[in-house]
């Protein structure tokens, strides 16, 4: 086996937990009982299996839902374009729905899910998602709920991978590559 790099943590799993459970609060007093959550596959569904638990505790009876988008393509560059891997199987005609997304980066992602279940009848689409990168932004879209500004650095674990590896690790980290290593700030 080649080495494993090392991996410095940025989030580690209590601060998540701690963060989910008060984001699924704000949902809770925001949304009705019966809100549509719309995972946005694959790097949300660590966050989501947890996000919905504490959103069952908060007192909520979501319906989710499944949407797998990809724009990254292997890179850690985005390619720009969204695609549809796989697409949602509920009518949310008149439905209130929450996107849930792991990174809002570009905002591409996010914004192409919105504009999707906006022009099929929602009746409003809000968003929430683990993390923001501030100052990405190619499109203008903003997320209501936000569990935290992330600084600028390519992050995996919690779901999120580089070419697939890293999404099982229970805390958000960074690699420490040449170019990521000794990072300010973390
Ligand atoms: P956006 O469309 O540029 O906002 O990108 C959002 C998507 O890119 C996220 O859902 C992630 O899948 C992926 N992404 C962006 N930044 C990272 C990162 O640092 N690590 C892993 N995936 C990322
Ligand atoms: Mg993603």
């Amino acid at each position: 086996m080649a080495d494993t790099p090392r991996i410095r943590v940025l989030y580690d799993e209590a601060e998540i937990a701690r963060r989910n459970e008060e984001m699924a609060r704000s949902i809770a007093a925001d949304a009705p009982a019966d809100l549509l959550v719309v995972a946005v596959l694959k790097g949300s569904f660590m966050f989501v299996a947890d996000l919905i638990r504490a959103m069952h505790r908060a007192g909520m009876a979501p319906q989710v839902e499944f949407v797998h988008l990809s724009s990254y393509r292997n890179a850690t560059v985005s390619s720009g374009q969204v695609e549809i891997l796989r697409d949602v199987q509920s009518d949310v005609r008149g439905r209130e729905v929450l996107l849930v997304d792991d990174i809002l980066e570009s905002g591409r992602t996010l914004a192409f899910a919105k504009d999707l279940l906006a022009a099929r009848g929602a009746a409003k689409v809000s968003s929430c998602v683990l993390l923001e990168k501030p100052g990405k932004r190619a499109v203008s879209i903003t997320a209501e709920y936000v569990g935290f500004a992330c600084p600028d650095y390519f992050v995996v674990g919690y779901g999120m991978d580089v070419a697939h590896a890293y999404r099982q690790l229970p805390f958000v980290g960074v690699i420490e590559t040449a170019d990521q290593a000794n990072l300010p700030g973390i």
